[in-house]
């Protein structure tokens, strides 16, 4: 994948959840290119290293009968999309946050050529799609999104779910990112060559746009320690650690575009710890 050699902050902020698609069948051509982009071998993320736990399968649904679709969950919801990626996982200590670091990486890379996605977390039936496609035993899917050309305007219910959510909005500097304590927040100036990174990771979709993302710089260096916050509602609470695979991929990915050096690294700081906030992983930057 060559995600580098275009601006990554120009695809993430062109990227956003489509739920209205063309139905015009895919081009060949189109097909051939979402294959290419799946079959990209180069996923390793800062939650694995050699060893991969993900794989991603197509499932078309051209051939599927109303019935037949109305039972994978996202009939009427999703409209006019004829194929959508399954993210398929096994267990591993952080398959959730490199699931959510490697299938978002996949959707800019489809953004960026000119496909339409949604994460797609709760509102699908995953038995049967399960049923639907080769699995192993020990796998499980965790997140799918269709794919497809984005229709002209979305429909109504549609911007419904968008308002609903305040899907176009994020939460403030203020609320998200830090230094040294949680009460203290972080400002533009302090993060110096980090606040282009910070925001691109702002910019990302999270599950019912919680946003639960908090990150905590320590004062005069350029450590950065990620958490989410922990939320009343139990079901989004079990997403968030995907949420946290996609925000380290949009910070990662601009801080490669910046040729911003440093390592990262899984150790929580004992004086950094915090009841409300779980810890994810640490930016060493240089
Ligand atoms: C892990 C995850 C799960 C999601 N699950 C759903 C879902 O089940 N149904 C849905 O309509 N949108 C889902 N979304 C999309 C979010 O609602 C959307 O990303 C958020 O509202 C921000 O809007 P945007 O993507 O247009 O920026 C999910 C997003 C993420 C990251």
């Amino acid at each position: 994948m060559n995600i580098n050699s275009k601006s990554i902050s120009e695809i993430i902020k062109s990227r956003t959840s489509i739920r209205t698609f063309n139905s015009d069948l895919l081009a060949n051509e189109d097909k051939k290119k979402i294959l290419d982009i799946l079959k990209d071998t180069n996923l390793n993320t800062p939650f694995n290293e050699q060893e991969q736990h993900c794989r991603f399968e197509i499932v078309e649904l051209e051939s599927k009968s109303p019935e037949e679709k109305r039972k994978l969950g996202t009939y009427g919801f999703i409209t006019g999309a004829n194929q959508f990626i399954i993210g398929i996982t096994r267990k591993s200590e952080y398959v959730k946050e490199e699931f959510g670091y490697i299938f978002e990486k996949l959707i800019l890379e489809f953004t960026k050529q000119g496909f339409g996605t949604c994460w797609l977390g709760g509102t699908f039936n995953r038995e049967n799609y399960a049923k639907i496609i080769d699995m192993k035993e020990n796998e499980y899917i965790l997140c799918i999104s269709p794919i497809g050309i984005p229709a002209n305007s979305r429909r109504m219910s549609d911007k419904l779910i968008r308002n609903a959510i305040k899907a176009s909005k994020r939460k403030k500097w203020n609320t998200l990112f830090f230094e040294d304590d949680f009460s203290i927040p972080l400002t533009k100036n302090n993060a110096e060559k980090y606040a282009i990174p910070l925001e691109m990771l702002r910019l990302a979709p999270s599950a019912g746009n919680k946003q639960p993302w908090r990150i905590l710089k320590e004062k005069n260096t350029n450590t950065f320690h990620f958490y989410w916050k922990i939320g009343k509602n139990l079901n989004y609470n079990k997403l968030h650690k995907i949420d946290m695979g996609i925000a380290v991929c949009h910070f990662d990915l601009m801080i490669q575009e910046m040729d911003l050096t440093g390592n990262w690294i899984i150790k929580q700081d004992s004086t950094f710890k915090f009841d409300q906030f779980k810890y994810v992983i640490t930016w060493i930057g240089e």
